[in-house]
């Protein structure tokens, strides 16, 4: 019974530490940047680490380079992520021939003269922010696996540029796909 004494005077020192405004009681009093009030700029130099690029408008990054080369090792690994991503709808040769492209817009060559004239930038563009039909294909892709698909497309295009076939809408008097050329 004896702690009881010394219980009351312990309680009138805290409630006197806590309104003496020294000692805030709760965290919420304290300066802080409340959640959604400010974003913070990253630091310099930092690198996202599972983040996903934005890019609102694929013109916005045509001058964009890759920073790895677009060589034949890229390139076979672009093969592997077109045939789980890209072959519904582009179909296996490439050429437009996807199931889907029966029920949705249908999907180019991605030969035709007018994606062979495409930057680098604009194609890598294209899978981040989607085409005019064609939606975002960024979810679940890495910036390195969006240069590998772009180095596979730079390798179907070294088979020869066309118009596709006459009458089709990758034809080669059909109006450029997706964009303006
Ligand atoms: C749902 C169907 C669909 C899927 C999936 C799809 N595309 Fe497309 N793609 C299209 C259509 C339709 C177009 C033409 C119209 C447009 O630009 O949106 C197109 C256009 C393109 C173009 C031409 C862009 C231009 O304007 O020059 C490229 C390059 C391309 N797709 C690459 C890909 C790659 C690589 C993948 C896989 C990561 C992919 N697409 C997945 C439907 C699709």
């Amino acid at each position: 019974m004896k702690a009881h004494r010394w219980l009351f005077p312990c309680c009138l020192a805290l409630a006197a530490c806590s309104s003496s405004g020294k000692w805030p009681a709760s965290m919420e009093q304290e300066p802080a940047v409340q959640p959604l009030e400010e974003a913070r700029p990253a630091p310099s130099g930092s690198i996202p680490l599972g983040g996903v690029e934005t890019v609102v408008d694929r013109d916005d990054v045509e001058d964009l380079a890759s920073p790895t080369p677009l060589d034949a090792a890229a390139s076979a690994r672009g093969a592997k992520i077109y045939a789980a991503h890209c072959v519904a709808c582009h179909g296996a040769s490439a050429r437009g021939d996807g199931p889907v492209s029966d029920k949705f817009p249908q999907a180019p060559n991605l030969r035709h003269f007018s994606i062979c004239r495409r930057t680098d930038g604009f194609l890598y563009g294209t899978l981040i922010a989607g085409g005019r039909a064609m939606p975002t294909m960024r979810e679940g892709m890495t910036s390195q696996n969006r240069w590998d698909l772009v180095a596979y497309i730079r390798q179907l295009q070294k088979e020869g540029c066309t118009g596709g076939a006459p009458g089709a809408p990758n034809a080669p008097n059909a109006p450029p796909q997706g964009g303006t050329p």
